[in-house]
């Protein structure tokens, strides 16, 4: 998929002729982990973990803007249980929503460089990564997104494409104890709110 250039913020912004959003490989691992860690804080992603998070089953896309890794996001297709401690909630809340194989798609992660956010990147990569889950036959998606105050970056996102508040959750990320958040300063204390769509109806 190629999209030419979209302004959406009335501030300047640096000239760009196209992004492309690509399936995840692993030559993108160093500049993903930097994205990543710029975004959410250091310890967030290494090229181990992230051999982790892209190794099982899923849809991984990766953005590409004139020749530069500029973003991805990143689905898990996970067992009820394994989301369920992902998500701190009850497993019965995830088992009703699974596949016949017992997987749910998990949305784990995604960050935008800096330098390029404001432009539809997020959306185009929310948008793949969702359309392969749905054609991968999942029956429900489930994502934990960071609130900032008042404020969940990923909230337009999640409800453009048809998810809907199921519930928020304290300290989601605290056990985490390699990940120093960007905002908490250290363990993060920050809040999750949970998001959840049905992909077949
Ligand atoms: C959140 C993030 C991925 C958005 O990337 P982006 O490419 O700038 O987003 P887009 O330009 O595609 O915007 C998509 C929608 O989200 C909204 N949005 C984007 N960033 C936002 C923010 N920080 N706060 C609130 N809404 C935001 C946009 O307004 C747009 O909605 P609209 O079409 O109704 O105007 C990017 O800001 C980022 O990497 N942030 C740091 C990491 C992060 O918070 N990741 C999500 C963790 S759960």
């Amino acid at each position: 998929m190629a999209k030419n250039n979209v302004h959406r913020m009335s501030a300047p912004q640096a000239e760009i002729t196209s992004t492309a959003i690509v399936p995840y490989d692993t030559a993108f691992a160093r500049d993903v982990a930097l994205i990543a860690n710029k975004s959410f804080g250091e310890g967030y992603m290494n090229e181990d973990r992230l051999k982790e998070v892209t190794g099982g089953q899923g849809s991984f896309y990766s953005s590409v803007t004139d020749g530069k890794i500029s973003g991805y996001c990143f689905f898990q297709y996970i067992t009820a249980d394994l989301c369920a401690s992902k998500i701190k909630l009850p497993k019965e809340t995830f088992v009703q929503n699974s596949s016949s194989d017992g997987m749910v798609c998990y949305t784990k992660t995604m960050a935008v460089d800096e330098s390029l956010r404001g432009r539809g990147v997020a959306d185009d990569l929310f948008e793949a990564c969702l359309n392969k889950a749905v054609s991968d036959g999942l029956f429900s998606a489930w994502g934990s997104a960071w609130r900032l105050g008042n404020i969940v970056p990923m909230n337009r996102i999640f409800l453009k494409n048809g998810f809907c508040v199921h519930s928020e959750v304290p300290y989601i990320w605290y056990d985490d104890k390699q990940y120093k958040c960007i905002v908490c300063g250290g363990r993060c204390k920050c809040t999750g709110v949970i998001y959840r769509k049905l992909l077949l109806s």
